[in-house]
């Protein structure tokens, strides 16, 4: 192990491999299991389109498909399809990245926890962070965007779900089983935003029953 001098990473890794010796807990969630997440997340494709709705989605509200993007919380990697150009996934899963670097071949992954990551002067055009804020407290998500904002130049967009109507009886239930322990309400996730980027619009998003918004903003500089 030796400290990495890559870039954006501030942690000890094992340069041959990417892999990163980090304290964040790996859990034993059996969708911890890349085999069993990926297996998981493409069947939520085929059957509600999970990403395919996603994508076209996000380039509706302009994201061209050829800027460098940088996939925060990237988990195996499908979101690698959204750019022509450069891309550069970052998870502290190790397995996930692995599965990555397996099925998305000519993309590049790290592995790595997004709350420690440092600027090195490397610059993407677009950050993506889809379902990964209701992983992070709020205080490592302002620390996150500060580092965002040091080395993303365009946009940031967030897919992220929120606090379920009580209505809507199956999110919530659905969302009980999530392992992100940070789900909050709409308007907290939109403050919490508000105080991190630039907001440029925000939409509500509802895929398998499951409420969520999509914030498109600005970096913002300090
Ligand atoms: C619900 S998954 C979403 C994965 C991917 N964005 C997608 O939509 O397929 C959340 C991901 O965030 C990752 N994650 C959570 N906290 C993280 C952290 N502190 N650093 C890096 N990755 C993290 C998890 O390992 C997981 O892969």
């Amino acid at each position: 192990m030796q400290k990495c001098k890559c870039f954006l990473c501030s942690q000890k890794t094992d340069r041959t491999s990417l892999i990163v010796e980090t304290t964040a807990p790996q859990g034993m969630h059996p969708l911890a299991n890349a085999y069993l997440w990926r297996s998981f997340r493409l069947i939520l494709e085929l059957g509600f389109g999970l990403y395919s709705r996603r994508i076209a989605l996000l380039r509706s509200l302009g994201l061209r498909g050829t800027e460098s993007t940088l996939d925060i919380g990237c988990g195996t990697g499908e979101f690698s399809v959204v750019t022509s150009g450069t891309y550069l996934g970052v998870d502290m899963n190790p397995q996930y990245v692995q599965s990555a670097h397996r099925f998305h071949p000519g993309k590049e992954f790290l592995c790595a926890d997004v709350t420690r990551l440092v600027s090195t002067g490397r610059s993407f055009e677009v950050g993506l962070l889809v379902d990964v804020l209701h992983h992070l407290p709020g205080e490592e998500i302002i620390r996150l965007f500060a580092t965002l904002a040091e080395i993303l130049t365009q946009r940031i967009y967030v897919i992220d779900p929120v606090t379920q109507s009580p209505s809507n009886r199956l999110g919530r239930w659905i969302i009980s089983k999530d392992r992100g322990r940070f789900v909050r309400p709409k308007s907290e996730l939109l403050s919490l935003l508000e105080g991190a980027m630039e907001v440029l619009t925000v939409h509500d998003t509802r895929l398998m029953l499951i409420e969520g918004i999509c914030v498109t903003g600005k970096p913002r500089r300090l």
